[in-house]
C-alpha cells in the first residue's frame, strides 16, 4: 500500500487548556503522532496557553513527559520527538483578565491557519471568546474547536451556541464527537454510499432491525463525580449513538460534504420519535468486590443516575417505518466492544423446510476491537448428511484486507485536529445538530428523574441487566453477543 499522508497547510494551534489531561492524553500525543507520520509541516506551531505559570522551556518538559506515558516507544523516536518540541510554545493566560493576551496575540503568525482548541470548562467559552477578538487575535478565518459535553439539555445547549456564535461564525466552530473521527464510523459512509451491494436493501422493506452496541469493561472509576451529573444517555446516548445511529439511518446526502452531510443526519434526529418509559432499560453495575459498584464510586449513594441505558427507537419516515432500532451502552460490562449490526429479514419463502432453521443475513460494523465489518451469509455446511445450513461471516477486517498500513489506523482526535486545520467541518457537529438531539433527550431524562424511576441493578463483567433482553424478545429477536 501507498502512504495516504497528505501535508496540512501550516498552523498555529493554541490549546486553552493545555496542560489539562485531555490534552496530555489526546490532543498532544495526537498531534504528535501527525508530525511523526510527516503530515505536520515542520514549522507548525502549538502554543499551549494556560493558568499554570511556566516558560517554554517548562511546557516542553510536560509535553515530553505526556508523549512518553500516552505514545508507544516504538511509535516515536528521540529525533522525532525533539523536532516536534521545537514547534512547543506556552503562554500563561487569564482567561477572566488581561493576564497573557498580548504575548499571546505577538505570538500568532499572519498566513497560516489560525486554531483555538477550548479544552477548558464550558463557562469559560465566553470569556475566551471575547479576550480572543478583545486582543486581535481571532478573525473571520480563525477556527474553534470545543468538546463535549455540549450543554447538558437544550436549554445550556442553546446559551452555549448563542455564546460561540456572538463571537465567530458556525463555520468557525468545531464541535467535536470523537467517535465520528473513528474509521470505522467513516467506512460506514463509505460502505453505504461507495457500494450498489447495500444501499438498494437499506430500508423497512428489507432490515429486520439495526442494534448498535457500544460497551465499555471500565467504570466510572474516579470520574464518579462528573459521571453521576450525567449518566450514560448524556454522557454517550445523546451524543455517541446518536451520531451513530444518524449515519446508519440517514438518506444519501447529495454530496459529501459538511452540510449536505449534517443536514441528513439532522433529519434524522427530527425523526425519531419520543421514547415511552417501556422501551426504556436503564442500570447500574454491582460487584462483590469492596468499593467497585457504582453506588460506592459515586457522591450519592441514593443516586438514580444509569451506568448502563438501553432503548428502542423507532424512525418516523417512510425508509425506516416499523424498523426498531435498540441501542445500548453501559460501563462495566463484558467486554469493550462496539458495534453496528444491520440484521435484515428472513428470506420470504425457505425451500430448505423448518428443519433448516431460521437464518438471517447480518452485517456488523465493528468500532472497537479490531475494526472492521462482517457480513453473515448462510451456506450449506460442507460434508454429506443432507442440505445442514449454517451462517458463516464474510470478514472485513481491514488490517487483513488492506496490509500492515491499515493497522496504524490513527486516533480518532489525530484525523478530527487535521480536518480542522483543513478546514473541513463534515465530522464535526452542527449547533442546531446538537439542539435537536438534546430538544429528543431532554424530555426522557425528566421522565425518569420525574418518577423517580431507580435503575436495575447488573452485575460487572455481565452484558447488562437481563430487563434489557425483554426490549427485543419480540418476533425472536436478541441481542447480539459482548464479545471479549
Ligand atoms: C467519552 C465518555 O466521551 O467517551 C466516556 O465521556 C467514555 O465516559 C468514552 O468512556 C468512550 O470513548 P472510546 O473512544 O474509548 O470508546
Amino acid at each position: 500500500m501507498v502512504s495516504r499522508v497528505i501535508p496540512v497547510d501550516n498552523f498555529d494551534l493554541v490549546i486553552f487548556g493545555g496542560t489539562g489531561d485531555l490534552a496530555r492524553r489526546k490532543i498532544l500525543p495526537g498531534l504528535f503522532r501527525r508530525y511523526h507520520s510527516g503530515q505536520m509541516p515542520a514549522d507548525a506551531r502549538i502554543i499551549g496557553a494556560a493558568r499554570s505559570d511556566m516558560d517554554r522551556k517548562g511546557y516542553q518538559a510536560e509535553v515530553k513527559k505526556a508523549l512518553e506515558e500516552f505514545v508507544p516507544k516504538d511509535a516515536r523516536s528521540e529525533k522525532t520527538v525533539n523536532g516536534f518540541l521545537d514547534g512547543i510554545d506556552y503562554v500563561t493566560i487569564d482567561a477572566m483578565g488581561d493576564g497573557g493576551w498580548k504575548e499571546l496575540s505577538t505570538m500568532l503568525r499572519k498566513d497560516v491557519v489560525r486554531a483555538f482548541y477550548f479544552s477548558v470548562a464550558p463557562s469559560l467559552f465566553g470569556p475566551l471568546a471575547e479576550r480572543l477578538h478583545g486582543h486581535s487575535c481571532a478573525g473571520p478565518s480563525c477556527r474553534i474547536v470545543v468538546e463535549k459535553p455540549f450543554g447538558r439539555d437544550l436549554e445550556s445547549a442553546k446559551a452555549l451556541n448563542k455564546t460561540l456564535r456572538d463571537h465567530f461564525d458556525e463555520s468557525q466552530i468545531y464541535r467535536i464527537d470523537h467517535y465520528l473521527g473513528k474509521e470505522t464510523v467513516q467506512n460506514l459512509m463509505a460502505v453505504r454510499f461507495g457500494n450498489m451491494l447495500f444501499e438498494p436493501l437499506w430500508n423497512a422493506q428489507y432490515v429486520d432491525h439495526v442494534q448498535i452496541t457500544v460497551a465499555e469493561s471500565v467504570g466510572v472509576d474516579g470520574r464518579g463525580a462528573y459521571y453521576d451529573k450525567s449518566g450514560a444517555m448524556r454522557d454517550m446516548m445523546q451524543n455517541h449513538l446518536m451520531q451513530l445511529l444518524c449515519l446508519t439511518a440517514m438518506e444519501p446526502p447529495s454530496r459529501f460534504d459538511p452540510d449536505a452531510v449534517r443536514d441528513e443526519k439532522l433529519k434524522v434526529i427530527r425523526a425519531l420519535e419520543p421514547v415511552t418509559p417501556e422501551h426504556i432499560v436503564r442500570g447500574q453495575y454491582v460487584s462483590p468486590e469492596a468499593g467497585a459498584s457504582y453506588l460506592e464510586q459515586v457522591e450519592d449513594p441514593e443516586s438514580i443516575t444509569e451506568s448502563y441505558i438501553a432503548m428502542e427507537l423507532a424512525i418516523s419516515n417512510w425508509r425506516w417505518a416499523g424498523v426498531p432500532f435498540y441501542l445500548r451502552t453501559g460501563k462495566r460490562l463484558k467486554a469493550r466492544y462496539s458495534e453496528i449490526a444491520v440484521v435484515f429479514k428472513d428470506a420470504p419463502h425457505s425451500i430448505f423446510g423448518q428443519a433448516a432453521g431460521r437464518h438471517r443475513n447480518v452485517l456488523t460494523i465493528r468500532l472497537q476491537p479490531n475494526e472492521g465489518m462482517d457480513l453473515f451469509v448462510t451456506i450449506k455446511e460442507p460434508g454429506p448428511g443432507g442440505m445442514r445450513l449454517v451462517d458463516v461471516p464474510l470478514d472485513m477486517t481491514f488490517a487483513d484486507a488492506l496490509g500492515p498500513e491499515a493497522e496504524d489506523v490513527p486516533d480518532a482526535y489525530e484525523r478530527l485536529i487535521m480536518d480542522v486545520i483543513r478546514g473541513n467541518q463534515t465530522l464535526f457537529m452542527r449547533g442546531d445538530e446538537v439542539e435537536a438531539a438534546w430538544a429528543w433527550t431532554d424530555p426522557l431524562i425528566e421522565g425518569w428523574t420525574e418518577r423517580g424511576d431507580r435503575p436495575y441493578t447488573y452485575d460487572s463483567g455481565s452484558t447488562g441487566p437481563e430487563e434489557a433482553a425483554m426490549l427485543l424478545h419480540k418476533e425472536g429477536r436478541r441481542w447480539r453477543e459482548i464479545r471479549p
